[in-house]
């Protein structure tokens, strides 16, 4: 049934999903207080990376705005705003923010319309701030308004797939009303969906993230023993991931995993756990190895290169291939390593220069040949073009398992 619906911020998951349900025929406004964007998007201009997402946000009929009051007609306002994690934590500023603005709105609704967060909060949030935040509009939650909780898995590059084909639908739901509102906007998914609290919803999102960050933790904790055994972890992940109790996805050993999901739902998992007192062992040596796994590859690069004033050559500056983003990428712990050590960096990727440039003005972005030429290569990203490169005659430090790369001279991979 097709529905009118406002999304509030055009982040990664607002714009994508925005965009998206306009595709399937909603009537979608696109609300963000940033007017630049708003103008980009109007433009169809798409302000972050995400492949096809540009030609779709041509093709769609959407309305962009920087303004709350065209959400009065909306029977469905999805929150998409960033909870980004600073050095106090969690940033729950923007959501705050437009829940208060929200609540403005509400005050002169006579409709019913239906509230649903999408962004990544700790359990307990849509109870704790949300909801008081919606209520000082005088209305009621779950009389005047409804309120659901259903979050977004999206993986970046492969965002419109997930949107339009997700393994599951969760939907929180403040109470029954509330949920059968969203139920209706997702029933020709061709997905499961699972109706249950909001604070199981809240959980079930960060859990997921924890759970998959945890799976690459592992596979790098018995790569980091293969390579001093001698044994080839993905051989090892392979022989594992018969078993459909374990799956062979997420068994990628390497650098270890970034990105604006992963490691920051990790740490608001851990926070919220520290904040009821619980010790959350395993989500904190997750955490831990994954930064260890920067320090193993420049060990590994030491056994072959004095790094003072040596010219290091970088390949791939994202977080992952198929991306410009670069938030918490691998590579910048790399780089800061790097220059505290006196070597000279070179660095290549496809898509992130720009971004990556922003975080290290003061690193040299050179084409590939030129990282080709430098005292040693280190691979930090799975882009095919580095599988057609000429590595004879080179050091490599390969923290993403290129296959092209072994015909390197000294070539070490970091679990293999
Ligand atoms: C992730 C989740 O996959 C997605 O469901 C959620 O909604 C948002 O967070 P994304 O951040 O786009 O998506 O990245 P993902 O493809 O999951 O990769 C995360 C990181 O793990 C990357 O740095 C990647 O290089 C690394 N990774 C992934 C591994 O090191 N090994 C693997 O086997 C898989």
């Amino acid at each position: 049934m097709k529905t009118s619906i406002s999304v509030i911020g055009a982040g990664y998951v607002g714009l994508v999903i925005a965009t998206c349900l306009a595709e399937l025929g909603n009537e979608v406004t696109l609300i963000d207080i940033d007017e630049l964007k708003v103008n980009s998007i109007r433009n169809g201009v798409s302000p972050i990376y995400e492949e096809g997402l540009e030609d779709l946000l041509r093709k769609v009929n959407m309305q962009v705005t920087t303004d709350y009051e065209k959400t009065l007609p909306s029977k469905i306002i999805m929150l998409c705003l960033g909870t980004p994690s600073d050095e106090s934590g969690i940033n729950l500023n923007y959501i705050s923010e437009a829940s208060t603005k929200l609540a403005g709105i509400l005050k002169r609704r006579q409709d019913y319309s239906v509230i649903n967060i999408k962004s990544t909060i700790a359990p307990g949030t849509t109870e704790g701030l949300i909801i008081p935040s919606l209520e000082k509009s005088g209305k009621k939650a779950g009389k005047d308004f409804g309120v659901c909780m259903s979050p977004e898995f999206l993986r970046e590059g492969k965002a419109i797939n997930d949107f339009m084909n997700p393994a599951r639908i969760i939907v929180g739901e403040h109470d029954r009303t509330s949920g059968d509102v969203l139920c209706q906007l997702y029933e020709h998914f061709n997905a499961p969906i699972m109706r249950t609290s909001i604070k199981t919803a809240e959980m079930i999102k960060l859990a997921s993230n924890a759970f998959l960050a945890t799976k690459i933790s592992f596979i790098n904790e018995i790569g980091n023993m293969c390579k001093q055994l001698g044994i080839d972890a993905y051989d090892v992940a392979k022989g594992m991931g018969f078993d459909d109790r374990i799956g062979n996805k997420f068994l990628n050993a390497g650098v270890g995993f970034g990105g604006s999901c992963l490691p920051k739902d990790l740490k608001m998992l851990i926070a919220k756990a520290q904040e009821i007192n619980y010790e959350p062992k395993i989500l904190e040596a997750v955490l831990k190895l994954n930064d260890e796994q920067v320090v193993r590859m420049l060990d590994l690069l030491k056994k072959h290169v004095q790094l003072k004033g040596a010219i290091i050559g970088l390949l791939g500056l994202a977080f992952k291939s198929g991306t410009d983003d670069v938030r918490d990428s691998r590579a910048i712990g790399i780089v800061d390593a790097l220059l505290k050590e006196g070597a000279i960096v070179k660095a290549y990727d496809p898509l992130a220069i720009k971004n990556f440039s922003q975080i290290f003005p003061q690193i040299e972005y050179v084409t590939i040949e030129q990282v080709l030429n430098s005292d040693a290569i280190l691979i930090l990203a799975e882009c095919e073009e580095f599988n057609k490169l000429d590595y004879k005659g080179r050091i490599v430090i390969d923290g993403r398992r290129v296959a092209k790369a072994r015909e390197a001279e000294i070539y070490e991979g970091i679990c293999w």
